[in-house]
């Protein structure tokens, strides 16, 4: 009987270890990917072969870029040689990404809008840049968002519809189910599933947007946020998940003392509604800054209870912000892993371009510029995760440079600027950071940044 007991238990010792097999096989095989790509903002007058340096780019507002190149220059927004290059490298290191996230801004910066973009123009672009990632990524759904300069004028997009939205959402079309396409066309939202229990929401955040001067004294323009509002209610009581993409985020620009994007009221509402179902949210994806950073939500009792993270833009273009100093960019990309069964984030990589190397090689090299969890002391990419984060650069200690946290965020503050910038970051530097990255209340946030 014994020799028949060990039979059996090496019987069961074989099926365990191949159950443990199959179940681990299954488990890498459940990573996904998405790209997120931000603010392509296409400048077609690039041309850097003018010998007017003043002439190179009407998105140079009139400056001078004497340094201009094949792939573009700091001061213009992104040539098509650029855009291009970004799609293409992004087709060269994942071909085949779940999805892509697709957060708006696709036309140049311009003082006059009048000579130098039209609604057709508006149009025009979009349509281009949406041709380029289709025949890109043929297979590939794209879940885009409308950035404030996909209009004419910019920024001032009603809420409803438009002939502009309209031609976008033609564009957009196969991208979308048929209802998605009806909403989206009068809204310039919609809702999608992405995973069984995983909902993807599109946001039109440009209606809170300060810019957007048509807005002006509507309590919920559009219904937006009572839309929103809804959906995770929805996704609250089917116990599903929720990714919230969009341009424009909530809170303040951490190039610029005191610079919010949303006006208040829709500010305090925004920050209201993630608070109240940070439980259903396990992401939110923003653009429009241009630059590399995140923001943190808490709860009543001070617990942080969800992040939202800001991807860097493909254009270079230098903010004439004023009150923004030197605030270019190298043009970024970034490529998200999830875990497909429940849509988790669990990384992501950010690649760059050096765009003066680049343009001195004449030859676009794409790179890695870094992995969140190897680079930024973080384990994963969990709410609890990127507080510890926020926490280790709020506690820096400027004059101290060689201390484990002021190395940390300095080099937060490289990958800000996707190492265009490598100036030390003083004690303004860092509570510009740190308190828009912890303070999304504009009174807390004022508070925060006058603590000196
Ligand atoms: C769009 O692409 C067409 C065809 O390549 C080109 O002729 C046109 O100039 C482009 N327009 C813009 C605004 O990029
Ligand atoms: C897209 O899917 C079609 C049909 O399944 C296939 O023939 C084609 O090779 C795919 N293209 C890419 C780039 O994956
Ligand atoms: C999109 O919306 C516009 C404006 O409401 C409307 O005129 C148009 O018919 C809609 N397009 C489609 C294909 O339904
Ligand atoms: C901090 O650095 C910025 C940018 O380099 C500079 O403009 C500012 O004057 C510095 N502030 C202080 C207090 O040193
Ligand atoms: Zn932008
Ligand atoms: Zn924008």
């Amino acid at each position: 009987p014994s020799a028949q007991i060990r039979m059996l238990l090496r019987y069961v010792a074989l099926v365990q270890a191949s159950l443990f097999l199959i179940t681990s096989c299954e488990v890498s095989q459940n990573k996904g990917t998405f790209w997120h790509v931000t603010d392509l903002h296409l400048d077609f007058y690039y041309d850097e072969t003018n010998n007017d340096p003043a002439q190179v780019c009407p998105s140079s507002f009139g400056a001078e870029t004497p340094d201009a190149g094949l792939f573009g220059d700091y001061r213009c927004d992104s040539p098509w040689s650029l855009v291009r290059s970004a799609v293409e490298e992004m087709k060269r290191i994942e071909p085949n990404p779940n999805f892509i996230i697709w957060t708006g801004d696709d036309t140049l910066h311009t003082s006059d809008e009048d000579k130098f973009l039209s609604e057709e123009l508006v149009i025009e672009t979009v349509h281009n840049l949406t041709n380029l990632l289709k025949k890109s990524f043929p297979n590939t759904t794209v879940h885009a968002a409308l950035g404030n300069h996909d209009y004419h004028y910019k920024s001032q997009i009603p809420p409803g519809p438009s002939s502009i939205l309209s031609a976008i959402a033609n564009d957009w079309r196969d991208w979308m189910t048929d209802e998605q396409f009806q909403m989206f066309n009068q809204t310039g939202c919609f809702i999608r599933e992405i995973a069984p229990k995983v909902d993807l929401i599109s946001l039109n955040t440009n209606v809170w947007y300060t810019s957007n001067k048509v807005v002006t004294g509507m309590a919920d323009p559009g219904g937006y946020f009572a839309w929103f509002e809804q959906e995770l209610e929805k996704a609250k009581s089917m116990s599903k998940k929720v990714y919230v993409i969009g341009h424009v985020p909530p809170g303040h620009f951490e190039l610029v003392d005191y610079k919010y994007w949303y006006y208040p009221e829709y500010n305090v509402r925004y920050v209201e509604i993630i608070k109240q179902y940070s439980d259903v949210i396990i992401g939110q994806f923003f653009g429009h800054h241009h630059t590399d950073t995140f923001r943190m939500f808490y709860d009543d009792n001070g617990n942080a209870v969800s992040s939202l993270l800001i991807a860097p833009g493909v254009t270079p273009w230098m903010t004439t912000l004023p009150g923004a100093d030197d605030g270019a960019n190298n043009p970024g990309i970034r490529l998200f892993e999830f875990d497909a069964t429940t849509m988790e984030i669990t990384d992501y990589v950010q690649y760059y371009l050096d765009l003066a190397a680049a343009n001195m090689a004449g030859k676009a090299d794409w790179t890695e510029e870094y992995r969140a969890t190897s680079d930024l002391g973080i384990p994963d990419m969990s709410v609890a995760s990127w507080e510890k984060l926020s926490k280790r650069l709020e506690s820096a200690n400027v004059l101290e440079p060689s201390s484990p946290d002021t190395i940390l965020l300095q080099k937060f503050v490289n990958y800000n600027s996707v190492l265009y910038n490598l100036t030390p970051c003083n004690r303004s530097c860092q509570l510009n950071q740190v308190c828009a990255i912890r303070e999304l209340d504009y009174g807390k946030y004022k508070d925060c940044v006058s603590d000196d």
